[in-house]
């Protein structure tokens, strides 16, 4: 591939990718735009490649447009074929795949820079290899000691944020997947290893512009590696999700890092667009947890579970209901609030649910549902169930717009959910949710509450007081036979 001066068309085009992409992100925020939003990425990425293609003088087009159909052809697949519940884990994947890209678009500009238009002199190992400078005038020209030019810095970045994404995203993968112990794996000192590390990293990131070696870009190679798996190990499954869109947004720095090497305005653009919403996104989620983004990063939550809590538990009372008990009061109610769960996903009850919904709306019964910023296990995760389930966007409410209203509901109706009902996160300091908004329930006239089992917990793995309350009927089955159950009572 030869580079080209950009033509101005090019540069156009290349500035209305950009704005399709910001298009894409404003639509993927919310279910309603979030169709339109992907078809505007597509678009805004269609135009981005055929636009480089046009413009770089390509050697085997036929193997970039083989290796584009293979590619996609996997994605397609892998998307059709995806659980709802496994899409934090393909999502860690895929940032992987987008690290070594990174990697491998770095070292392949490094090791043959005039094929990316990338002036110089590359010294290997001693040795000096003299390159053309592109578009010279006439023969070519030899430099000597001009390296890279300004592209060290960002070649050398690129390279490591690619590497830390790529070894932390098979990490987080395997972590979501089940593959290895969702359980923080705390080694001595790691602080100090981390630390020590990426400075070292950052040293070579400076070295790299004085000394263009090979052992240079090795090192830096292999410690980001390194790095990347050192970092993610002491992170508990319970931070996962905030961990992969950190991950996200390293993979859109690496790629605009990539881009200012490249010389390419649509890389920097995506890059930087993916790396600052990467990282709006890890905020928001520590918000709704109330953790800090730093206490995140250090890892280790999750590491002690309570010891307490398991013999607390077998002793209380408890009430247990059926799902024509569940009926009869919801019958009877004015106005219901459900909020949905983890449970709701795994049991895949999303569309009963709404059926439920339907039914006690044709008795004249108000039904709202609250979502939770952090139910579930990924961002907009029951938002998502809900919207394929074709629940009114209009009966969906945040937790800050709803939570006021438990006071005043008859039901509310917990299905799959546990963590974003815990009271605890607002009462016992020493609970590892302790300060995480949840709904209000422990309001609510009824409370009615489906999981599978006493025993089992939430993700945090602490008992909750809901199930005790007095007001509470809990209603213990699989979610979706539940509300079947409840649909086939309401009929009568
Ligand atoms: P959880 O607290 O994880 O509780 C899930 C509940 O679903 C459990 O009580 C479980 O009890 C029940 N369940 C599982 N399978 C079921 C089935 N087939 N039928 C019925 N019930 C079933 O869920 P949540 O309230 O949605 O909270 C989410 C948690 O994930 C929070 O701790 C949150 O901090 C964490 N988290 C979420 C995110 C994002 S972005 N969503 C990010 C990071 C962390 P049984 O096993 O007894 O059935």
């Amino acid at each position: 591939m030869e580079h080209i001066a950009t033509p101005s068309w090019a540069m156009f085009a290349y500035l209305v990718s950009g704005v399709l992409f910001i298009l894409a992100l404003r639509g993927l925020s919310s279910p309603a735009t979030s169709r339109a939003g992907n078809r505007y990425g597509m678009v805004g990425m269609t135009i981005a490649v055929v636009t480089t293609l046009i413009t770089h003088e390509i050697a085997g087009l036929a193997e970039i447009v083989a290796a584009l159909a293979i590619g996609g052809g996997i994605g397609w697949f892998t998307a059709r074929k995806i659980a709802m519940t496994d899409m934090p884990q393909l999502v860690a994947a895929f940032h992987s795949l987008v690290g070594m890209a990174a990697v491998l678009v770095g070292w392949a500009a490094y090791l043959n820079p005039q094929a990316f238009g990338i002036e110089g002199v590359l010294a290997v190992a001693g040795t000096e290899r003299t390159f053309d400078l592109p578009n010279a005038v006439g023969a070519s020209v030899q430099v000597t000691h001009y390296i890279f030019g300004q592209s060290c810095i960002e070649m050398g970045l690129g390279i490591a944020i690619g590497a830390i994404t790529f070894s932390g995203s098979v990490i987080a993968f395997l972590k979501l997947a089940g593959k290895m112990s969702g359980a923080p794996i705390m080694l001595p000192g790691r602080h100090v290893i981390n630390l020590g590390t990426i400075i070292a990293i950052l040293g070579l990131v400076g070295y790299f512009t004085q000394n263009q070696s090979l052992w240079v870009i090795g090192l830096i190679t292999a410690l980001a590696f390194i790095i990347g798996f050192l970092l993610i190990i002491p992170i508990g499954g319970a931070d996962m999700p905030v961990v992969v869109s950190m991950l996200n947004s390293y993979s859109g720095w690496a790629a605009a890092a990539m881009g200012f090497t490249l010389h390419n305005t649509a890389m920097i653009i995506t890059g930087a667009l993916v790396g600052s919403s990467g990282a709006i996104l890890s905020y928001i989620m520590c918000k709704a947890m109330n953790r800090s983004f730093l206490s995140v990063i250090a890892g280790g939550f999750g590491a002690a579970p309570e010891a307490t809590s398991g013999a607390a538990k077998e002793q209380r009372p408890w009430k247990r209901g059926s799902a024509e008990d569940a009926a009869f009061l919801l019958k009877e109610a004015e106005s219901v609030i459900i909020i949905p769960g983890y449970g709701m996903a795994v049991a895949q009850a999303q569309h009963v649910l709404r059926e439920m919904g339907d039914l006690l709306k044709k008795e004249g019964v108000s039904v709202k549902y609250a979502i939770h910023p952090v139910a579930g296990r990924m961002p907009g995760h029951m938002n998502v169930l809900l919207a394929e389930a074709n629940v009114p966007y209009d009966d969906v409410f945040e937790l800050e717009d709803i939570n006021g209203e438990f006071a005043q509901a008859d039901v509310a109706f917990i299905i799959g959910a546990n963590d974003v009902v815990n009271p605890a996160a607002k009462t016992d300091k020493s609970s590892p949710i302790y300060g995480m908004p949840v709904f209000d329930v422990d309001k609510a006239k009824t409370v009615m509450f489906i999981k599978r089992s006493m025993g089992g917990v939430g993700y945090s793995g602490v008992d909750n007081d809901v199930f005790y309350m007095d007001q509470t009927m809990m209603l213990l089955a699989d979610a979706k036979k539940m509300v079947e159950d409840i649909n086939k009572a309401l009929a009568h």
